[in-house]
């Protein structure tokens, strides 16, 4: 039985979670709402409120879960990709947690801990995916469909060749004035819109990449000549241009993993990151999933944005490898 710290700082959430084996005992995230006066991430504000918040997370998870730091077998921390300067404080707070305690030190990659969010378990009875099986990451920053064969070992097949799944969403937003991130807000607005309101281009793009920039584009044109006809437009429109807007984005990430999937003939689909949130893209994954005989991974919602449980349970896997690193690890911003 292991107890790990798992610890998560690449973008603008602080987070601490403690995992007991694979069970979640305690996952808490302070959202810095800095970033919102700016509609996106301030990364200089962001490392300023890591250091703010790390220690009264750290220590809210360790009371939660009803254990002190001397319970503790391993502290996991997000080694990269994500904001340098965000990076250098979970990194810096658990070098010196795994010197003071004299415990091991894993570091994780953010994508694969995303990818292993699904190996957390809420009980006995939770499913987990087999291998290989393949995932489709999307995120604020990355999108990509990767080739899962086992914790260790993961080939992306696909990846954006420009923006990123969730930045499509934020831009969206960003062009109607929605607010940051756009994602959850475009959600609950297409809720009451027509997805088949409005249509945008879609790429034409080859194998299992993708492209959002040119959806991007379309969008503001779009905007931009019905608000010359009419300037409460966005105002009048705001629901059907959300609902068209998330379907344009679902199908385009669809497409390209039912081809990877029929190409591969693999069965098991999963999802994750946090555009994983996102209720058409649930639906569409449990709906196709239907159709194609997969069987479907879709994680509850506290484990699509970025968190550190995910990052506790990636450590896990090294743990039981004894997969330990040096206090001499930097992190690194890009993947
Ligand atoms: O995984 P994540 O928390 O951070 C990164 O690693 O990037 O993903 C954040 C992204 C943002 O772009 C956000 O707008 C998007 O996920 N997102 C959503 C939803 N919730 C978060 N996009 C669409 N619908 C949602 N419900
Ligand atoms: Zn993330």
């Amino acid at each position: 039985m292991a107890y790990i710290l798992g610890i998560e700082t690449s973008c603008d959430d602080t987070s601490a979670a403690i995992l007991e084996n694979e069970y979640v005992r305690a996952n808490l995230i302070a959202n810095q709402k800095i970033h919102e006066t700016y509609g996106g991430v301030v990364p200089e504000l962001a490392s300023r409120a890591h250091q703010q918040s790390i220690v009264p997370v750290v220590d809210s998870a360790l009371k939660q879960a009803g254990l002190t730091v001397r319970d503790l077998d391993a502290i996991a921390f997000t080694r990269g990709p994500g904001l340098l300067g965000s990076l250098l404080v979970g990194t810096s707070f658990a070098k010196s947690m795994s010197m003071a305690l004299s415990i091991p030190l894993i570091e994780v990659n953010h994508l694969d801990a995303h990818i292993l969010s699904h190996f957390i378990k809420e009980n006995d009875e939770s499913p987990v995916p087999d291998f290989p099986h393949l995932c489709l990451l999307a995120s604020g920053g990355h999108t990509q469909i990767v080739l899962v064969k086992s914790p260790f070992d993961m080939e992306v097949i696909g990846r954006t060749i420009d923006d990123a799944a969730g930045e499509a969403f934020d831009k969206s937003a960003k062009i109607m004035d929605l607010g940051y991130p756009g994602g959850p807000v475009i959600d609950r607005l297409a809720k009451e819109g027509n997805p088949n309101a409005f249509t945008f281009a879609e790429p034409r793009i080859s194998g299992y990449d993708y492209s959002f920039s040119g959806l991007k584009t379309s969008i503001l044109y779009l905007i931009r000549d019905n608000l010359r006809k009419d300037p409460d437009f966005i105002e009048k429109n705001r629901n059907d241009l959300s609902a068209s807007i998330q379907d344009t984005i679902v199908k385009i990430l669809m497409q390209k993993l039912c081809l990877a999937a029929k190409d591969l003939s693999i069965k098991t689909i999963t999802i994750a990151g946090g555009v994983s949130a996102n209720s058409a893209m649930r639906n569409a994954i449990s709906e196709t999933g239907k159709k194609m005989g997969w069987t479907t991974f879709i994680p509850p919602r506290e484990y699509t944005t970025d968190n550190a449980a995910m990052i506790a349970i990636g450590g896990y896997f090294k743990y039981l490898n004894k997969d330990f690193c040096g206090l001499d690890v930097v992190p690194f911003a890009r993947g």
